[in-house]
């Protein structure tokens, strides 16, 4: 059985200080929920603050982003390095906001989660296709693409440790989710291109998350689905009434 995995993505939202305000109020709700793993993503500014409030928690610590070299010159950016001694152990990679916001392609998403696992970070692979690729019939496609990009570099062994999360771009902060089935189906693909790469124990371990719009209402129902392990969580990982609610439909 593949535990389930949820993974709070703030993007820029909560300053140092109210990032601790954040965590510590995440801290007394989930306390009881180790029936699954949790994961909040804050800015990287706000990652200490976050570290120190849940140390020793049930909750961990990832980042949103990172650079794919290890350090050098390269202004304003955050090495794997420095989000690991930081205290962060996750983090998320190749977001579509990074892809449409800041011309993050394939190569070098593929090369950022080269350096997390450089790092001794967990990756957290997004990847989803646009509306309008939905509606030209290339989510096959355009996901398959994203994920052997990387996964090609990858041996069995490391693939495994990847979670890859499916975030349908029309679904993020939208309000309009993906079906149950809709997510299904695509997670089932995902699953099936981890099983035509690699030994079987592969596709049988890794997690494949869903992102876009989840919410209390929802949760249940997506993560109920055969080959859905978890969930990426935008806005309603802010709310920690709202976070709860959609860690409880893991339960
Ligand atoms: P929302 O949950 O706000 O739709 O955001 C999803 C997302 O992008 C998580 O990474």
């Amino acid at each position: 059985m593949r535990r389930k995995l949820l993974v709070g993505n703030w993007k820029m939202n909560r300053n140092p200080v109210e990032a601790d305000g954040l965590a510590g109020n995440l801290r007394k709700l989930l306390s009881e929920a180790t029936f699954a793993d949790i994961v909040v993503a804050p800015p990287f500014l706000s990652i200490p603050a976050v570290v120190s409030r849940l140390k020793h928690s049930n909750i961990e610590v990832g980042a949103q982003n990172l650079h794919a070299e290890a350090s050098g010159a390269f202004t304003g950016e955050i090495s794997g390095e420095m989000l690991k001694t930081a205290g962060a152990s996750w983090c998320i990679v190749g977001h579509s906001e990074r892809r449409q916001l800041f011309g993050e392609d394939d190569r070098l998403v593929s090369a950022k989660v080269q350096a997390c696992l450089r790092a001794g970070l967990r990756p957290i692979l997004c990847v989803g296709e646009t509306l309008a690729e939905r509606d030209a019939g290339q989510v096959d496609a355009v996901v398959s693409r994203q994920v052997e990009a990387v996964f090609q570099k990858l041996n069995a062994e490391i693939a495994a440790t990847v979670t890859i999360a499916y975030e349908p771009v029309w679904a993020i902060g939208t309000g309009r989710t993906a079906s149950p089935e809709q997510a299904q189906e695509v997670h089932a693909t995902i699953r099936g291109l981890l099983a035509k790469h690699f030994p079987a124990f592969v596709a049988r371990t890794s997690r494949i998350l869903y992102g876009g719009s989840v919410k209390g209402s929802n949760a249940r129902s997506l993560l109920g689905q055969a080959d859905v392990d978890g969930a990426l969580v935008g806005g309603a990982s802010l709310v920690p009434e709202d976070f709860l609610a959609i860690v409880e439909g893991a339960r």
